[in-house]
C-alpha cells in the first residue's frame, strides 16, 4: 500500500455549502477520512491484531445526519471544548455571556460551535506523511465569544502509524481558547458492543471532581483509592458502576484527568496521557498531548438510539473519548491554568494518537 491524500465531495449543508472529505492513508493501510464540515473524522481505519481493517470511531455515513443530529462525533471543538458554568465569566472588567446549551453551562462551544461550521481546507504531504490543514476565521462575538480568531487545526498521518493534530490560533482581543478533538472510540469496531472490557492506563495522579452539572469545584483530588485510579491499566467497566458520587452524577466516568507532567518538562513537551487496550481486537491507542488535562468520557449518554456508520446501533458505553484539554471551566476558576489567549500571542496545542497492537 502507498501513502497517498485524496479529497472528494462530501454533500452541501442545508445553507448551500459544499463540503469536501479527505482521506489519508498510510503504508500500513491506516486510513484517516476527515471532512470540512467541523473537521470530523468520519472514519479512521486500524488494523486488529491479524492485520484486518476495521473502522475504530463513531460517526454516521452522509453529511445529512451530521447535521440533523451529533453528539459531537469525531469533530473539532472550540472556541471552548467542554463546559462554562452559566455560560458566563468575566475578562478584563467585562462579563460575557454565551448560550447555555447543558443544562445551566455553557458546552463545546455554544449552539454553533467549530464543529458545526464548514472549514477551509488543502492537504499536505512530505515524504512520510500525509495531511490536512483546516482553517477559518472565527468573528469577533461568534457564539458570545470576543475577539477575532484564526484558528488551524493540522491532522497529520504519519508512516509510523500515528495521527498528529496541531491547533494554532491568533487573536485580537484577549479570549479564552481551549480546543479538541471528539472522536469517540471503539477500538472492536464502531458499533460492535460497549467498550467496558477495554482497558486504560491514564498518567494521572488527580482529577478535578465536578459538581451535578459537570462543573469542577476547583478541587484538584487524588485518584489513589478511588475508582478514578488508572495509573495501571485497569478495565474501563472494572469500577464504572461503583457506588460513587462522581460516578453518580455522570452517569459513568466523564472527568478531567490532570496529566502527570514533570516540572523539568518544557510546557510544550508531549506526556504519554492513555494507554487503552481491547483486549478482544488487540488493538491498542495511545495518546501522547501537551495539554495539561484530558477528559475521558464513557459514552454514558448513548442509549441505543443512534444508528450510525453501516447500519450499526452504538449502545450505551459504546465508546470512550480522549479529549485533550485545558480543564473544564478555567475562566471561572483562577487556579487552573489559564486559557486566556492574547494578542501577539500565538495558541499553540499538540495531541498524537499512536496505533498499535499488542498480541
Ligand atoms: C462531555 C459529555 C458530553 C459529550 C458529548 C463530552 O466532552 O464531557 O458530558 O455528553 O462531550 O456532548
Amino acid at each position: 500500500m502507498s501513502r497517498s491524500v485524496t479529497q472528494a465531495p462530501f454533500g452541501t449543508t442545508p445553507d448551500s455549502q459544499a463540503v469536501e472529505i479527505y482521506t489519508l492513508t498510510n503504508p500500513h493501510g491506516i486510513q484517516v477520512r476527515a471532512m470540512t464540515y467541523g473537521g470530523v473524522i468520519v472514519s479512521l481505519k486500524t488494523p486488529d491484531r491479524t492485520g484486518e481493517l476495521g473502522d475504530i470511531v463513531l460517526g454516521y455515513d452522509d453529511l445529512a445526519h451530521y447535521v440533523a443530529d451529533s453528539p459531537y462525533f469525531g469533530a473539532i471543538i472550540g472556541r471552548y471544548a467542554n463546559r462554562i458554568a452559566k455560560g458566563r465569566f468575566t475578562l478584563d472588567g467585562k462579563t460575557y455571556q454565551l448560550p447555555v446549551n447543558d443544562g445551566p453551562n455553557s458546552l463545546h462551544g455554544g449552539t454553533k460551535g467549530f464543529d458545526k461550521r464548514v472549514w477551509d481546507a488543502h492537504s499536505v504531504q512530505t515524504d512520510s506523511t500525509v495531511g490536512v490543514v483546516f482553517h477559518r476565521v472565527s468573528p469577533d462575538g461568534e457564539e458570545g465569544y470576543p475577539g477575532t480568531l484564526d484558528v488551524t487545526v493540522t491532522y497529520t498521518l504519519k508512516d509510523d502509524d500515528e495521527l498528529v493534530i496541531d491547533y494554532r490560533a491568533t487573536t485580537d482581543e484577549d479570549t479564552p481558547v481551549n480546543l479538541t478533538q471528539h472522536s469517540y472510540f471503539n477500538l472492536d469496531g464502531a458499533g460492535n458492543g460497549d467498550v467496558l472490557g477495554q482497558e486504560l492506563m491514564v498518567n494521572a495522579d488527580s482529577y478535578t471532581p465536578i459538581d451535578s452539572t459537570f462543573i469542577p469545584t476547583g478541587q484538584i483530588a487524588p485518584v489513589a483509592g478511588t475508582p478514578f485510579d488508572f495509573r495501571t491499566l485497569t478495565a474501563i467497566g472494572a469500577r464504572i458502576d461503583d457506588d460513587n458520587q462522581q460516578l453518580k452524577w455522570a452517569g459513568g466516568y466523564d472527568h478531567n484527568f490532570v496529566l502527570n507532567r514533570p516540572d523539568s518538562l518544557p510546557a510544550d513537551a508531549l506526556v504519554h496521557a492513555v494507554h487503552a487496550v481491547d483486549p478482544k481486537s488487540g488493538r491498542t491507542l495511545d495518546v501522547y498531548t501537551t495539554e495539561p488535562g484530558i477528559q475521558i468520557y464513557t459514552g454514558n449518554f448513548l442509549d441505543g438510539t443512534i444508528t450510525g456508520k453501516d447500519g450499526k446501533v452504538y449502545v450505551h458505553r459504546g465508546a470512550f473519548t480522549v479529549e485533550t484539554q485545558h480543564y473544564p471551566d478555567s475562566p471561572n476558576e483562577p487556579s487552573f491554568p489559564s486559557t486566556i489567549l492574547h494578542p501577539g500571542q500565538t495558541y499553540q496545542s499538540r495531541t498524537v494518537w499512536k496505533f498499535g497492537v499488542q498480541g
